[in-house]
């Protein structure tokens, strides 16, 4: 659904973006991830039309991003930008009626349009707030609510969740979320990928305006760990438990982290997991908990950050 090809924007010889190809699937959310000036905002901006590409392509579906095209690009993506911009005297209702003017929706469908759009943005309770008057955090969610008030297919959020505290994050999240069981496809900015990892499908690390790595969180993390970390909590020894643990084929690196809990590497496959639980309950082990370790994703992202600086 969002798609570019070799997308180029520099700022002098060493800023910008260079040879962008992202790949975005429909209905799916996708994290695009990068330190402070990496070149996401450059890169979303041509996507939404504002800022044009020095040489490379970008599609919203099947439209070409082009100056001509624009129009249609505006009525296709619901865009976000990162700083929400100073207001005039309105309220949240007028702010918002003043967006939906400028889709051009009639006005009794913008009543229902503008209401909608607050209830899933959880704004309905500001509608009759002055947008002076309004918090950050409120203040992103009249953002949000602006963004798809005319219900578009395909939104861009630069960072959605910039500057906010820890549960309005997760409230945003949780909202973004809803957003994807309507049907949109979703690309959104953040410099915390742990953050973006609970709700995308999708990821792309950029790194000084270059896109070093993209796909799901498991296949980026494959990037780096050949190996499979296994968490095995049990009930009955944890040292005899890793001792055998070891003997077993693939088993690299064992480690006891207490009493009652061992991690260890293996180099097999997913397929031959079920032959390592068996040979641990069938040798006396009483295993309680077996499973992959969920990836440290931080490491995960400052390792292809780190390789890509090679
Ligand atoms: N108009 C501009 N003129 C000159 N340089 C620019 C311009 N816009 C962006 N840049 C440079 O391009 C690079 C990428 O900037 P961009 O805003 O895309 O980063 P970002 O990933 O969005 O960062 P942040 O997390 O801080 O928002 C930076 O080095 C920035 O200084
Ligand atoms: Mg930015």
């Amino acid at each position: 659904m969002i798609r570019t090809e070799n997308l180029s924007r520099k700022f002098g010889s060493e800023r910008g973006i260079f040879d962008v190809n992202l790949e975005v699937p429909e209905g799916a959310i996708y994290g695009f991830v990068g330190h402070n000036g990496a070149g996401k905002t450059t890169t979303i901006k041509i996507l939404c039309g504002l800022l044009k590409p020095e040489s490379g392509k970008a599609w919203i579906g099947d439209i070409e991003v082009t100056p001509s095209n624009i129009p249609k690009i505006k009525r296709k993506i619901g865009y976000m930008p990162d700083i929400t911009g100073v207001y005039e005297q309105m309220s949240v209702w007028e702010f918002m009626d003043f967006y939906g003017a400028a889709f051009k929706i009639p006005p009794a469908e913008r009543k229902k349009r503008i209401t909608e759009a607050l209830e899933l943005a959880n704004a309905s309770y500001m509608t009759d707030y002055q947008m002076t008057s309004l918090s950050r955090g409120m203040r992103q969610k009249v953002a949000l609510a602006k963004t798809i008030i005319h219900n578009p297919e395909v939104l861009i959020l630069d960072e959605p969740a910039g500057g906010l505290d820890p549960n309005a994050r997760i409230e945003m999240r949780q909202t973004i979320a809803n957003l994807r069981t309507l049907g949109k496809t979703i690309l959104l900015s953040s410099h915390i990928l742990p953050e973006l990892a609970s709700i995308c499908d999708r990821v792309g690390i950029i790194s000084k305006g270059k896109l070093l790595a993209q796909g799901t969180v498991k296949e980026i993390s494959g990037m780096i760990n050949e190996n499979i970390k296994l968490v095995v909590t049990v009930d009955s020894d944890a040292k005899t438990a890793a001792s055998l643990l070891a003997t077993t084929e693939g088993i690299g690196k064992t480690e006891v982290l207490d009493a009652n809990q061992i991690t260890a590497e293996y180099s097999g496959s997913r397929e031959s997991l079920s032959a390592v639980l068996r040979n641990l309950i069938m040798n006396g082990v009483a295993v309680r908990y077996f499973d992959e370790a969920e990836e440290d994703l931080e490491n995960v992202y400052m390792n292809i950050v780190k390789d890509g600086k090679k």
